[in-house]
């Protein structure tokens, strides 16, 4: 199973920065940085189109989707506890699998990360148009400034998402300079998204809108809508995935954490768990009150989510009698469609407040993979320089945050999500398959989190992204082989020549290192 070289466990961890520890996370603290990290986009925007993939079945799809995460973050915490190092996923593969495959793992990330910034851009664009542009100044920017174009999946008219490249290049600019959030900060984002989602419950389960009428059919398009299709409940699971996208931010917090063995999974899938219940019962409010049974095709089939045909069926609609399928702002245009709509804005106002905090998150995480590969020597070196004054990686953030905005502008909320889902679901199977060879490969290597189960986990975990990878549309999923085809070509034209361990570069902490961590972990030498 290895191919190429492959990085010593000793040096890996020797490369690392010495943390500090002295931040001591309990459970509590690390399910609330989990719940920052995790809602955003996918619940304030993609109930859409899940909804437009499942109809009412998006309520299953969320449980379909929670639970496969659950089981990728007991894997992701083992490993994150072990190796607990930046470049995460990228990092574990080249110490089990070796350099091509983390190569691959780590330009898969780039769709994990920087897509994902993207998607959460152009989610917050939506809700930036509708309630702050819209409700309150009583803009209107045009179609061709805040919309992807019709032919890839956006709008009438639409030409570039303006709002969402400003955000994104904000953003970046933030990063650039060395803002970092605070737990303060991610205290009171979480408050904000978490009331302004209870309050979206609290008024439209006991609505008088409520009708149970509005759950039948529960799967108009079946559980299993057909593969390549990305309909049906299992391909709302795919897509609704995004909105757990994140999580793996908390394993990697596994380090600076009090008792971990205990913490760990409490604050994982404690937060999953939070997430989860809540994301269903928020679907359940946003069906039972304005409906979301899908719009059909000619074919009894659902117009597929981001496609020309539905925006042009979504066109045809007034705006203040749009189906929830149809909607930027799913969850404000609920809470204004019921007569709520002081609440729906209040709503709208917390995702613009807090959706950014997840790009932030996002577009860290996505210079951190870059500047490890770059610091290997597998992407040019001059991306990892420090600037001397911020103290950042300015130029890799400068180059990503480019990418993120470029995918922003021109790419519906829905397509990137898929495509972001594809590569998120390929490094989470790496990691999974990882840290099944570091339990054979490397035995005694200490591990402050084991993973309950792991013979039964594992495999649960890498069945389970196949599944949810092979119920992406056709299109999302062969982006993956695709932009891993490219990187290939990348590789063997460039990185593999570059690359420090090929080069036998091995810096001098390194060696020192290999002498004080069990010198001969078996396997990876
Ligand atoms: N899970 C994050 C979101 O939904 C990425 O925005």
């Amino acid at each position: 199973m290895q191919f190429g070289r492959v990085k010593p466990l000793d040096a890996i961890l020797a490369t690392a920065e010495k943390k500090s520890l002295h931040r001591s996370l309990g459970w509590f603290q690390l399910t609330l940085f989990g719940i920052g990290c995790v809602i955003g986009t996918g619940i304030f925007v993609l109930t859409s189109a899940g909804a437009q993939k499942a109809g009412p079945g998006l309520m299953l799809a969320f449980a379909i989707a929670g639970a496969i995460c659950i089981v990728a973050a007991l894997c992701y915490a083992e490993i994150a506890a072990m190796v607990p190092v930046a470049g995460s996923a990228y990092t574990y593969t080249y110490a089990t699998m070796g350099e091509v495959l983390a190569w691959t793992v780590g330009w898969a990330l780039v769709l994990e990360y920087a897509v994902a910034a993207s998607a959460v851009s152009v989610g917050w664009s939506g809700y930036f148009t509708g309630t702050i542009l819209n409700e309150f100044l009583g803009i209107q920017l045009p179609a061709f400034l805040s919309g992807a174009p019709l032919a890839l999946g956006g709008v009438e008219g639409g030409f570039i998402n303006l709002p969402a490249v400003f955000i994104a290049l904000l953003i970046t600019g933030l990063l650039m300079i060395g803002t970092t959030e605070s737990a303060r900060v991610n205290a009171i984002l979480v408050a904000i998204k978490v009331a302004a989602l209870t309050a979206f419950v609290a008024l439209t389960l006991p609505s008088d809108y409520f009708s149970t009428d509005k759950f039948n059919p529960f799967l108009p398009a079946g559980v299993f809508g057909g593969l390549g299709t990305g309909v049906g409940a299992v391909g709302a699971a795919a897509t609704i995935f995004f909105a757990y996208v994140g999580f793996d931010a908390v394993s990697t917090a596994a380090e600076e954490t009090k008792n971990p063995q205990r913490n760990v999974p409490i604050g994982l899938i404690g937060s999953l768990l939070f997430c989860t219940v809540f994301y269903i019962l928020v679907a359940a409010g946003a069906i039972g009150t304005i409906g979301g049974q899908p719009i059909m095709g000619p074919n009894g089939v659902p117009f597929p989510a981001g496609s020309e045909e539905l925006a042009r069926q979504c066109a045809t609609y007034a705006a203040n009698d749009l189906p929830l399928v149809c909607s930027n702002e799913a969850l404000a245009h609920v809470l204004r469609q019921i007569g709520w709509s002081g609440v729906g804005n209040a709503l709208g106002i917390a995702a613009f407040v807090a959706l950014p905090s997840v790009i932030l998150i996002l577009l860290f995480g996505q210079t951190r993979v870059a500047f490890v590969m770059s610091r290997d020597g597998l992407l040019p070196e001059s991306w990892s320089k420090v600037h001397p004054k911020w103290k950042t990686p300015h130029v890799i953030t400068a180059i990503t945050g480019s990418v993120v905005a470029f995918g922003a502008a021109f790419l519906p909320v829905g397509k990137l999500a898929d495509i972001a889902n594809a590569g998120t679901l390929y490094a989470f199977m790496m990691v999974a398959i990882a840290v099944m060879m570091l339990r054979k490969t490397a035995p005694n290597q200490p591990r402050k989190f084991r993973t309950p189960a792991l013979w039964l986990i594992g495999p649960l975990t890498i069945a389970g992204t196949i599944f949810l990878y092979i119920n992406l549309p056709i299109d999302a999923m062969l982006v993956l082989p695709l932009w891993g085809a490219i990187g290939l070509a990348v590789y063997y034209a460039y990185s593999r020549s570059r690359s420090h361990l090929g080069r036998g570069i091995v810096e001098s902490h390194e060696v020192e290192a290999v002498t004080e961590i069990e010198p001969h972990t078996p396997g990876t030498h």
